[in-house]
């Protein structure tokens, strides 16, 4: 019976925990703003073995009344006496490799939506002077609870952005024990929602990493190169830097020695630095796919805290510069206008093994996008790793960067807006920085509702005040209005920089309609076509017009590419998608087995016979 917890020995034994409890309140740690650039901190990576117990009743963090427990698994208890009774012991469970998702590396998971319960330690030596330890996690897909040494070191919403916790007070010197309890349950309210057409993969996805920062640290800062006229001789860059404390007069000094500039600023009483540097322009190459020129950043804080201990950081970055805008119906990157030959990809690795997380995943699939002669990618539905964005702009690909805002989305619930709203704000603060990306979409195939346009017309204001130096889009859906008339019609067109949407012919309609196609796009603006496609089983070949072979979507293929060249506006499109990837909803036996077949490549890497119908288009472009 679970109320043992509460026999004599459990009296006795929380008198003991509720003594250390008040003693350690003050050891308590808290969630920060996500750190900007972690990658140019001094970490230790967390990543590697990690043991797990899979708790589908969350025995762990409620007792049998639902409440939650002060003796959950997060205490890592272990038996001090021959009667004790603890029915769970980390140290014989079973083990997974983190970073990594529990569905494709245990098979009892494969379908598994509930809570896992992981746990890992590490060596520390503390305190260390004059620094402070964050706890980082590049992401943790769906509801997390985070514990050091049995605090609770915070609790995280969102499975696809990073975040991180001061747990300073709750480390100690000798083993410190992380346990993280991880629900990947999906609900009305959440982000994505109930239903989404991707595989709902669980677990810490991506990297964790204890991050040493001086006790007052840059915390974030943001370069962009401000517009100009093409005939200018000079370009300004803007460079704005947040402490983490509201520090005023702390010097910060921006250095970029390729291009000869060093400059200081003082932070005014937020702690906020801001400067301009002006660049001859013949000095400065502009990152675009051709050039994705990159240069060394540095930034360096020098000050003194008001108890006169000395305020020092640093923090190095690789950054291009580049200006997006649009012009009517042009896109133009650095004044000219380009045509963006793109593919959606989803964030699964190459080989069919669960979610991507590192820079030779993104590499294989980056580098097929490449072959069809792309320039651009949309990285669907939800922000990719860190990894992904940053080989991307190595390799000159622009980004097209989307939060999960997906189908039916509890437009009426606050909760619901301040989740989708707090990963569009985690999206912009880890990737601001990063040149190729040009798009923060807020949204795909929303259905039109008052509630909807309210929800989405305040995200989209809410990017641009976070960044109005990128495009802001999302992926609607075009109204067919008669059997040839496709007509767009979205009160959110006011809202966004680039019309784009999604559409389906030759799949969910007929192809044989595709030449007869009218799209009636009333808005002066860029248009991309941010999905079309269909479904083939790689190796299933037949005629052009059976289903699920790689003739029939060779064709389809060909006559959307047609079709679509026509459309006025046309700036860029991104088909449905690069490689066939898992859903829950791609049932059919033979064909789908639990993916989704639009891939022009298979999960297997092969690529269908699309592939070069793509390829071969966009030579033209
Ligand atoms: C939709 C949706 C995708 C989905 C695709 C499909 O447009 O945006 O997430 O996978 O259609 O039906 O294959």
């Amino acid at each position: 019976m679970h109320n043992f917890h509460f026999s004599p020995f459990t009296f006795h034994f929380s008198l003991f925990t509720f003594m250390l409890s008040l003693m350690t309140i003050a050891a308590s740690a808290q969630e920060v703003p996500q750190l900007g650039n972690v990658m140019s901190r001094e970490t230790m990576l967390l990543n590697g073995k990690w043991h797990y117990i899979v708790d589908v009743q969350e025995e762990g963090y409620y007792d049998y009344r639902m409440n939650p427990t002060r003796w959950g698994f997060f205490c890592n208890a272990k038996p001090q006496r021959p009667e004790d009774l603890i029915e769970y012991d980390f140290d014989k469970a079973p083990t997974m490799q983190i970073p990594g998702d529990w569905n494709t590396q245990d098979e009892k998971l494969f379908f598994y939506e509930g809570t896992v319960w992981f746990k890992t330690s590490f060596q520390a030596q503390v305190p260390i002077e004059g620094c402070r330890t964050l706890l980082y996690f590049g992401a943790v897909n769906y509801d997390c609870h985070v514990y050091v040494n049995g605090k609770e070191a915070g609790h995280h919403i969102g499975g696809f952005t990073p975040f991180n916790y001061d747990v300073t007070d709750l480390l100690r010197s000798g083993e410190n024990v992380v346990i993280v309890k991880v629900d990947n349950k999906r609900k009305a309210e959440n982000v994505p929602t109930l239903i989404f057409d991707w595989w709902n993969y669980g677990g810490i996805t991506r990297d964790v990493m204890l991050v040493k920062v001086p006790n007052t640290y840059i915390e974030n800062y943001k370069l962009q190169l401000e517009k100009a006229d093409a005939k200018a001789r000079q370009r300004e860059i803007t460079m704005t830097a947040h402490l983490s404390k509201p520090l005023a007069g702390q010097k910060v000094t921006l250095c970029i020695p390729e291009l000869k500039v060093e400059k200081e600023c003082v932070t005014d009483n937020e702690g906020n630095a801001r400067l301009v540097v002006s660049v001859p322009s013949k000095r400065l190459t502009l990152w675009c796919p051709e050039t994705p020129r990159r240069y060394r950043v540095d930034l360096s804080l020098d000050g003194k805290a008001a108890d006169g201990s000395v305020v020092s950081d640093f923090v190095s970055d690789s950054i291009g510069f580049r200006t997006i805008e649009t012009k009517g119906k042009q896109i133009l990157l650095n004044g000219k206008p380009i045509f963006l030959r793109g593919i959606s990809i989803h964030e699964e690795k190459p080989n069919g093994g669960g979610r991507a997380n590192s820079t030779e995943d993104a590499h294989t699939l980056l580098s097929w996008a490449k072959e069809l002669g792309c320039n651009f990618v949309r990285l669907a539905h939800y922000p990719h790793n860190e990894y992904a964005v940053r080989e991307a702009e190595r390799m000159g690909i622009l980004v097209w960067s989307e939060i999960p805002v997906y189908w039916t989305i509890a437009w009426k619930n606050p909760d619901t807006y301040k989740n989708a709203q707090r990963q569009l704000t985690d999206m912009i603060a880890r990737d601001q920085n990063r040149a190729n990306i040009i798009i923060w979409s807020i949204a795909n195939e929303t259905p039109h509702s008052p509630e909807r346009d309210q929800f989405l017309s305040s995200l989209a204001q809410y990017a641009r005040s976070l960044d109005n130096t990128r495009l802001i889009s999302m992926a609607m859906e075009v109204l067919s209005a008669s059997n040839y008339k496709n007509r767009l019609q979205d009160n959110m067109s006011q809202y966004v920089d680039v019309v784009s949407f999604n559409q389906y012919i030759g799949w969910y309609r007929d192809v044989n309609d595709a030449p007869k196609m009218v799209w009636e796009i009333p808005y002066d603006k860029p248009v991309i076509i941010s999905e079309f496609g269909g479904g083939a089983k790689a190796g299933y070949h037949g005629a052009k017009n059976q289903r699920w072979t790689e003739e029939f979507q060779e064709n389809l293929y060909r006559e959307n590419l047609n079709m679509i060249d026509k459309i006025e506006g046309l700036a860029g499109t991104s088909p449905w998608i690069l490689k066939d990837f898992r859903s829950p909803r791609r049932v059919l036996n033979d064909i789908q087995d639990y993916y989704n077949r639009k891939g022009v490549v298979s999960d297997n890497g092969e690529k269908k016979l699309a592939f070069k119908v793509l390829q071969e288009w966009y030579k033209k472009k």
